[in-house]
Parts: structure tokens; sequence; C-alpha cells
């Protein structure tokens, strides 16, 4: 993986892609950010003026989600992947049904259509059946749905640490070195 393009949308759970941009820049992939219109205000509520301003800094690139002139809108790019974490219900509606209203549901067609990995860590409870259709929808359609549903089998001290440990299960499934991942071991 050299280059990853990072959707932030606005479902809650910004701390993830706080650390999931983390462990990209500490395995030196280039991390290319775009975040949706409320994506930025979730971020800016959840993780504070300083988090935000932290997990801008880790983008290689930053993109408008607005504008379409540019690598992520085109599938020639060759992006090696694209993570929408968090990923609200409208933004997998838009992926699910082909709207490319903005960058994101855009570049996210892009991913499907090149046949390249594309991840979605939707968060929303209870699920209702338009959702449930769209998750279907998607996984035939070749994306991987990645629920932002935390584990605590690793006995998690902290927020942080079970953010971590999150969006490093995610870097993991897509060959990522993770450092410090905490795993569980099975008894035999
Ligand atoms: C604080 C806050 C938390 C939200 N959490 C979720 C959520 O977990 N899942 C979801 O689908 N939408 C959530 N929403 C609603 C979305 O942000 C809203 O539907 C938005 O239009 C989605 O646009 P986007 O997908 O382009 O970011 C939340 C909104 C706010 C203000």
């Amino acid at each position: 993986m050299a280059r990853v393009i990072l959707g932030v949308t606005g479902a809650s759970g910004s701390i993830y892609a706080l650390k999931f941009a983390q462990i990209l820049k500490d395995a030196g992939v280039e991390l290319h950010l775009i975040f949706s219109e409320t994506g930025l205000e979730v971020a800016r509520f959840e993780l504070g003026q300083e988090g935000l301003v932290e997990l801008k800094s880790l983008a290689h690139k930053r993109y408008d989600a607005k504008e379409f002139w540019t690598a992520p809108a085109s599938g020639s790019s060759d992006f090696d992947a694209m993570v929408v974490l968090p990923c609200t219900m409208g933004t997998m509606g838009a992926i699910a049904n082909g709207i490319s209203s903005n960058l994101i549901h855009r570049a996210a067609d892009c991913q499907l259509k090149e046949q390249r990995p594309l991840i979605l860590a939707i968060r929303e409870t209870p699920l209702n059946e338009i959702h449930i259709k769209n998750m279907l929808r998607l996984a035939t359609a070749g994306a991987t749905l990645f629920p932002a549903m935390p584990a605590f089998y690793t006995r998690p001290a902290t927020i942080d640490e079970l953010a971590f440990s999150f969006a490093g299960r995610i870097a993991q499934f897509l060959d990522i070195e993770v450092k410090g991942l905490p795993v569980w071991t099975p008894n035999s």
C-alpha cells in the first residue's frame, strides 16, 4: 500500500479516522484525505480543534469534497485503497446507488469500477431495511463492510486504545503494518 484515500463523513467516530491516519503515517503510507461537509463539523465537535488540526496535518494531500478536478475523482489515478471512516448511512446509500454527488462518493465509485479495495466503516444503530439492503448491494459490488464495532476482548484501558485497535484492524486488513496492535490470543 502506497497511497490510500480516507473519506471522513459525518457519522460518530471521528477518532477512528485520527487513529487510522496516525497508523498510515507510521507505516509510510500516503494519506489522501477528504472530509464531507458534515464530516468536518462532526470531527471538529468530537476531536476538538486540536485533534482536527492533527488529523489534517497527517494528510499528504487534502481535497475539498466539492472539487471534482482532482485525482480521487478519476479511476485512472490508481489509488491502492479507499477507506470511508466513519461512514454515514447517507454516504453508504449514495455509494450503493452510484450517486456521485461529492468527491467521497465519486472516489468510492471509482474504486468499485476499477475493482480496487473499498472499505466502508459504517456506523448507525439501529439499522433500517434500507441500510441493510444498501449493505448487501455494496458487498455484492465488491466493497468491504467494516462496521464501526470496536472489540473489547483486547481489554482496552482507554478510548484511545479502543479506537486504535479498531483502526488497526482496518489497516491490518489492507496489509499495512501496525506497530503495537493488541491481539487476542487463543488458549490453544
Ligand atoms: C453529531 C452527529 C453525529 C451523527 N452520527 C451519525 C451516525 O453515526 N451515523 C449516520 O449515518 N449519521 C450520523 N449523523 C448524521 C449525518 O451527519 C448526516 O446524515 C449527514 O447529512 C451525512 O452527510 P455525509 O455522509 O456527507 O457526511 C450525525 C450527525 C451529527 C451532527
